[in-house]
C-alpha cells in the first residue's frame, strides 16, 4: 500500500512512525517530510510544499497513492483534502468547508454560540474603531484574537488597555497577519489549567485520543513569549473521568453534531483545547488536525493500529473499531535553537543522534521537528529542533527518562525548558 503524508515537523515524524507499524504500508512519501523523516526505512522525502495543492496532486496520481494523510492546518483549510478526494485518493484529513473550525475564529465562535457549546464570551469587530472603543471599556484582561490562521502568533492574552490597544493595532491596521487580522474576536479571559483533547471522528463517531497537556510559553514557570510549544505530558491528570464525560456531553459530540448540521461534516483529527475553569471545561481552541507536540506523547501509547483507524475515519467505519492504548504516561521535551520563538541560528550540528536520527541507546523516540540530514549528519533547521519522547509506568518516571534523554543530545545554542510536567505532576501531589 502507498501512502502520502503531507507535512514536515515533529508532529509528521510521530504520525509516520506510526504509521510504518503497519506491515501493509508498502511506499510512503512524505512531502515535504524533513531530516528525520527522511531517516525513516521505506519513506522518501519529496520536496513539494504542503501547500502546493496541484504539485501534491500530481504526485498523488504520478505515485499511485492509495491514500494520504493531511496534517498541517493550511493545506486543510486550502482544501487539500477535497482535492486528493477529487481524484479518488481517500484522505484522513477534513476537508476545506470543515476546516474552517480552526480557519477562521470567527466561524468556530459562531458555531459554539449558536449550539450552546461552552466557551468565553466574546464579540466580533470587522472594524478598526470599534474594536479600539471596546478594549477602552472591557474588564481586563481580555483576550485578542486573529480570525485567521497566524501560524500560532494570533491571540494575544492583555493583561492591560496598552496590550490590547497594541494588539488590535498591529492585526487591523499593520497588518501583521495578512487578511487574518481583518476581523477580531475579542473574548472574555478564562482560568484554569488546559487539557489537549485529540480525537479520532468519522462524522458520526467521535473516539477521544488521552488527554494531553502542552507548555506553550518558551520559558520555566509559563512565562515569557508564547511558542509552538515547548512540551507535553500524557495524560493530564486534570482530565478526571468525570471532566471526559462532561466534555463527551457537553463538548464533542456538540460539536460533531453541529458541523454536520452545518452541512460541514468533520472526518480526520479533531482537537479541543479546552479550559477546566471553576464553571466546568470551555472550549478556547479548535483545530482541525492533529497538534504539535501533543502528537509526540499521545500516538506513542496507541496500541490500535493508526492506520487502520485513519482508514475507518475516511470511510465512516470508526464505530467497528476498538481503539486501545496503553496503560503508560509519555512525556516529550522539546529542544528548540536558542532564541526561539524570536530570531535564532540555524546550520548546527547536532550530536548525540545515530545514523537513523535516534539515540543509540532507545531510551526515548526522537521525532525531528527542523532537521537537515546531510552527508549522515543532522543539522538544526528551525526553531523547535527535536521532540524527546519517553515512556513510563509513572508520569514521574516519563519525564525523568525525557529529560535523561534530552541530557544526551546536543548542539550549539540548544535550550529546552527544564519544568515539563511539573504541574501535572503537582497536580498529582508528586
Ligand atoms: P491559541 O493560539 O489559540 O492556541 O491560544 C494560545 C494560548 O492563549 C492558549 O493556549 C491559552 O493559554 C491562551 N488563551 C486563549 N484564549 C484564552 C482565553 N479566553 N482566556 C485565557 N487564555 C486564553
Ligand atoms: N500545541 C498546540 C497546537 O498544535 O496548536
Amino acid at each position: 500500500m502507498k501512502l502520502m503524508v503531507i507535512g514536515s515537523g515533529g508532529r509528521e515524524h510521530a504520525v509516520i512512525r506510526s504509521l510504518l507499524r503497519n506491515p501493509r504500508v508498502t511506499q510512503l512519501h512524505a512531502l515535504p517530510g524533513g531530516g528525520g523523516i527522511a531517516a525513516q526505512a521505506g519513506v522518501e522525502c519529496v520536496p513539494i510544499a504542503a501547500t502546493d495543492i496541484e504539485g501534491v496532486v500530481r504526485h498523488a496520481v504520478d505515485f499511485g497513492a492509495d491514500f494520504a494523510v493531511v496534517t498541517p492546518d493550511d493545506p486543510l483549510c486550502l482544501g487539500m483534502a477535497d482535492a486528493l478526494e477529487a481524484i479518488g485518493v481517500p484522505v484522513f484529513g477534513p476537508s476545506k468547508a470543515a476546516a474552517q473550525i480552526e480557519g477562521s475564529k470567527v466561524f468556530a465562535k459562531g458555531l459554539m454560540r449558536k449550539y450552546g457549546i461552552p466557551t468565553a464570551a466574546y464579540e466580533v469587530f470587522g472594524d478598526f474603531d470599534a474594536a479600539m472603543a471596546y478594549v477602552e471599556r472591557a474588564p481586563l484582561p481580555i483576550v485578542v484574537k486573529a480570525d485567521g490562521l497566524a501560524l500560532g502568533k494570533g491571540v494575544t492574552v492583555a493583561m492591560t488597555r496598552q496590550e490590547a490597544r497594541d494588539a488590535v493595532r498591529a492585526a487591523m491596521q499593520e497588518r501583521v497577519f495578512g487578511e487574518s487580522g481583518s476581523r477580531l474576536v475579542i473574548e472574555e479571559y478564562l482560568e484554569g489549567p488546559e487539557i489537549s483533547v485529540l480525537s479520532f471522528t468519522d462524522g458520526v463517531t467521535l473516539v477521544p485520543m488521552l488527554s494531553s497537556m502542552d507548555h506553550k510559553r518558551a520559558l520555566d514557570g509559563d512565562e515569557g513569549p508564547n511558542t509552538g510549544g515547548m512540551g507535553t505530558i500524557c495524560p493530564n491528570p486534570y482530565y478526571t473521568e468525570a471532566v471526559a464525560a462532561e466534555c463527551m456531553e457537553r463538548i464533542f459530540l456538540p460539536t460533531v453534531r453541529a458541523m454536520n448540521a452545518e452541512g460541514r461534516t468533520f472526518r480526520g483529527c479533531l482537537y479541543f483545547g479546552l479550559m477546566l475553569t471553576r464553571d466546568g471545561p470551555k472550549v478556547i481552541e479548535y483545530n482541525c488536525r492533529f497538534g504539535d507536540p501533543e502528537t509526540q506523547v499521545v500516538l506513542p501509547l496507541l496500541e490500535t493500529d493508526l492506520l487502520e483507524i485513519m482508514e475507518a475515519c475516511a470511510s465512516g467505519r470508526l464505530s467497528e473499531l476498538d481503539v486501545r492504548w496503553s496503560g503508560e504516561s509519555a512525556a516529550c521535551v522539546i529542544l528548540a535553537s536558542g532564541g526561539y520563538p524570536k530570531a535564532y541560528e540555524k546550520g548546527k550540528l547536532i550530536e548525540g543522534l545515530d545514523e537513523r536520527g535516534q539515540l543509540p541507546d532507545g531510551s526515548a523516540e526522537v521525532f525531528h521537528a527542523g532537521t537537515l540530514l546531510e552527508g549522515g549528519r543532522y543539522y538544526t533547521n528551525g526553531g523547535r529542533v527535536l521532540g524527546v519522547t519517553a515512556k513510563g509506568a509513572s508520569l514521574e518516571e516519563a519525564v525523568a527518562k525525557a529529560y535523561a534523554a534530552a541530557g544526551r543530545i546536543s548542539f550549539e545554542g540548544l535550550y529546552m525548558r527544564g519544568d515539563i510536567g511539573a504541574r501535572a505532576l503537582a497536580a498529582l501531589g508528586k
